[in-house]
């Protein structure tokens, strides 16, 4: 069903509460990866240059309830300032007097953004008394916050109880990027899936088993596949307990006709630390104590010949232990062979941070069809189920005006 979103009000004169999510590294005091605040540009300015006031709210990690203070918003403020090349003032706290005070003299243009939500308990308890404090501060809500849609939170969930709620235009983007995978998508559609564990992506794997053409494994989650098929692992990183999981996985391949490849070839180390010694086996020959750390050059060529019919993709996970840059080369040369093929004309989907990450080092983000700001969220997203951030805002049908 499709979204109300903020081309659906008036925006002049409003003050609007936007939740966003601003959930981004920082390292010494300052923003590491700014790609969330950038992506919610665009909201922000359509809404000021409309003629809003804009109060910003979102979490910053996970301080559980207590006031952290590597976890303050500020160095986001100041990015976000920057971004914007005017003042973004903090307030102390969600729910003081002063924030009641700023936010009555928020003027049309302007923005204010709360101090980290997760200060309060309340927010992830989806207190109805927070949430109907939180309403208080604007006359409509957006969220804009993808990445957090998957939280039933005070401030994705409970304050829609009180405003008319719109999706942002990044939640807009996000939705309508991920329903194409699950809906009129178009083939070949591949999905490249990576990262260190199963147990995070078996969900979504079993679902876009039912839509893709083919499906290549890498990272430290090849390893529990390499074991369902009969094969030793060494020292590597194995998820023993998922090993019938990843077997019947390959079944269902097998008899649905969906093509599933695994690593022929891996980079194995004696350890997994920059400067280790390391080498190239074939899997039947990986060695008793070391680990493997990234696909081999054979599999690089046979995942990308793979790809090469593919109209849709979908790149989720590092292909090896990428951080440490001797063991990167078959994630960065994906990411390469990925950003050919988007500017050739197929769609290709990314989500999920540390491929992203990999993307922006070889500064290939804006090549993409989609970068997703989701990790959970888009997983849960590409599972077929119903993020509770996203069900909670008006359907286009049923729209009431703000
Ligand atoms: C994320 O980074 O995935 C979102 O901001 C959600 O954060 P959470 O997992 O702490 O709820």
């Amino acid at each position: 069903m499709e979204k109300q979103t903020v081309r659906d009000f008036d925006p002049q004169g409003k003050r609007v509460l936007v939740r966003v999510d601003f959930n981004v590294p920082i390292e010494d005091g300052k923003v590491k990866d700014d790609s969330r605040i950038r992506a919610a540009l665009p909201t922000i300015k359509y809404l000021l240059e409309n003629g809003a006031s804009v109060v910003l709210m979102s979490h910053l990690g996970r301080p559980k309830g207590k006031v952290v203070e590597s976890a303050r918003l500020r160095p986001v403020a100041q990015r976000l300032s920057t971004l914007l090349r005017m003042p973004v003032p903090i307030t102390g706290d969600p729910l003081g007097i002063g924030t009641r005070d700023a936010v009555a003299r928020l003027k049309p243009g302007q923005v204010l953004m709360l101090e980290n939500l997760r200060f309060h308990a309340a927010e992830e308890n989806n207190d109805d008394e927070y949430a109907k404090t939180l309403a208080s501060y604007g006359q409509v809500y957006v969220n804009d916050a993808f990445g957090t849609a998957h939280r039933a939170h005070a401030s994705t969930v409970g304050v829609t109880k009180y405003l008319p709620a719109y999706a942002g235009l990044l939640m807009e983007r996000e939705i309508q990027a991920l329903s194409s995978l699950l809906d009129d998508v178009k083939h070949p559609f591949a999905t490249v899936i990576g990262g260190a564990k199963v147990s995070g992506k078996l969900a979504v794997l079993k679902n876009l088993m039912q839509k893709v053409d083919s499906i290549l494994i890498g990272g430290g989650m090849a390893n529990t596949f390499l074991v369902a098929q009969g094969r030793t692992v060494g020292k590597s990183l194995l998820e023993r307990e998922l090993v019938d999981d990843a077997r019947q996985i390959l079944e269902d391949g097998e008899k649905s006709g969906v093509q599933i490849l695994l690593p022929t070839d891996v980079v194995v180390a004696k350890e997994v630390t920059r400067g280790a010694e390391h080498k190239v086996v074939p899997v039947h020959k990986i060695p008793n104590s070391w680990s493997t750390v990234d696909i081999g050059p054979q599999t690089t060529e046979a995942f990308t010949q793979a790809l090469e019919d593919a109209q849709t993709i979908f790149w989720n996970g590092p292909l090896g232990v990428f951080e440490v840059p001797t063991f990167g080369d078959g994630t960065r040369a994906m990411g390469r062979y990925l950003a050919a093929r988007a500017e050739a004309g197929a769609t290709v989907i990314v989500g999920g941070g540390d491929s992203i990450a990999a993307l922006e080092e070889l500064g290939l983000t804006d090549k993409m069809s989609h970068i997703s700001t989701g990790g959970g969220a888009s997983l849960e997203f590409l599972e077929g189920r119903e993020l509770p951030g996203i069900a909670v805002l008006m359907d286009r049908e049923t729209a009431a005006v703000a």
